[in-house]
């Protein structure tokens, strides 16, 4: 367990994000978000503190975890890139999309870039159905994206212009 520049030590950061939950029942979803707000990502340092703190088995807790695409084991990059792979996007190019944006970025859904500055992630509907295929950026909407609109829209963040 690592110590922070505020003197709390990780486990006692996850304690507290636990107690905030105490009385909630079936509450690691909801505690497994806030931790990742709270950090950024989870770390596997936190599976333990967990499992004991909410009589789970570490192997639930991490499987927990692993099971859904939402949680980051490790830091995301500057800009979070969630591609729809849900059917009215597919049926307009979604797979076509999520392929450009593999090779664009050079990896995989689920990975970061090794600059850290893209993290590319699937989800299935953004409730942004008619302008398939949609993609969300850093929690913003895009719809009607390709290849080339997407490396508009990242450009155009970079250089701090309007998408
Ligand atoms: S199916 Fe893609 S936004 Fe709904």
């Amino acid at each position: 367990m690592t110590i922070d520049s505020a003197g709390a030590s990780v486990a006692d950061r996850v304690r507290a994000v636990v107690a905030a939950h105490r009385d909630d029942r079936g509450a690691l979803l909801p505690i497994l978000h806030d931790i990742q707000a709270e950090f950024g990502y989870i770390d596997q340092a936190v599976v333990p503190v967990l499992a004991e703190e909410l009589n789970m088995s570490r192997a639930d807790v991490h499987g927990v975890i692993t099971f859904y695409s939402d949680f980051r084991s490790e830091p995301a990059g500057a800009a979070t890139v969630r591609l729809c792979r849900a059917e009215a996007c597919q049926s307009v190019g979604a797979e076509r999309l999520v392929a450009d944006a593999e090779q664009v970025f050079g990896v995989k859904l689920g990975q970061t870039t090794p600059d850290r500055s893209v993290t590319l992630q699937q989800v299935f509907c953004l409730g942004n159905c008619a302008l398939g295929p949609a993609a969300e950026i850093n929690g913003r909407p895009f719809g009607r994206v390709d290849r080339s609109r997407l490396i508009e829209i990242l450009a155009s963040r970079e250089t701090g212009g309007a998408p």
